[in-house]
């Protein structure tokens, strides 16, 4: 595991060194990451007034807006951290784009201390994320 995010977060700052643009970027990061992990879902929301809207990923289709406070996504967004979720069905709110996802991690974007989007990934699998995750997916959002 902290061998293939080694190497996934090398090949995105290699990525990001010679691309500005976010969407492309995000497009390459949400793939790398699916690709590489094998998870159900893997993409980016980002701010968009009052919600978030769809941005790039990889995976099955997803609702396009997510209102601010609702979710995890949108809680995430709210509290400005980073939220693992062993079991979707046992946190209040979940948004179930997919009645195959059992556990969820969401990671807040910032720019200028302020929320701009998050990383959201969906296993079929309960309980697959834990600080491990956290601690490299924080690390490769920080890149974009
Ligand atoms: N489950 C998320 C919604 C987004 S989909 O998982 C892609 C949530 O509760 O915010």
């Amino acid at each position: 595991m902290k061998e293939k995010y080694q190497l996934v977060y090398r090949q995105v700052k290699a990525m990001v060194s010679k691309e500005s643009d976010p969407i492309a970027n995000m497009a390459n990061v949400a793939a790398l990451l699916h690709e590489t992990f094998g998870w159900w879902w893997t993409g980016f929301y980002r701010v968009d007034g009052e919600s978030l809207v769809l941005g790039p990923f990889q995976g099955p289709v997803a609702c396009t807006r997510i209102p601010f406070g609702c979710g995890v996504c949108g809680t995430a967004w709210k509290m400005g951290e980073t939220i693992v979720v062993p079991d979707v069905e046992q946190f209040p709110g979940h948004i179930a784009c997919s009645t195959l996802s059992r556990s969820e991690i969401v990671v807040p974007m910032f720019e200028d201390d302020a929320v701009v989007g998050v990383l959201d990934i969906d296993s079929k699998e309960l309980s697959a994320f834990d600080q491990t995750d956290v601690f490299w997916l924080e690390k490769i959002v920080a890149l974009l």
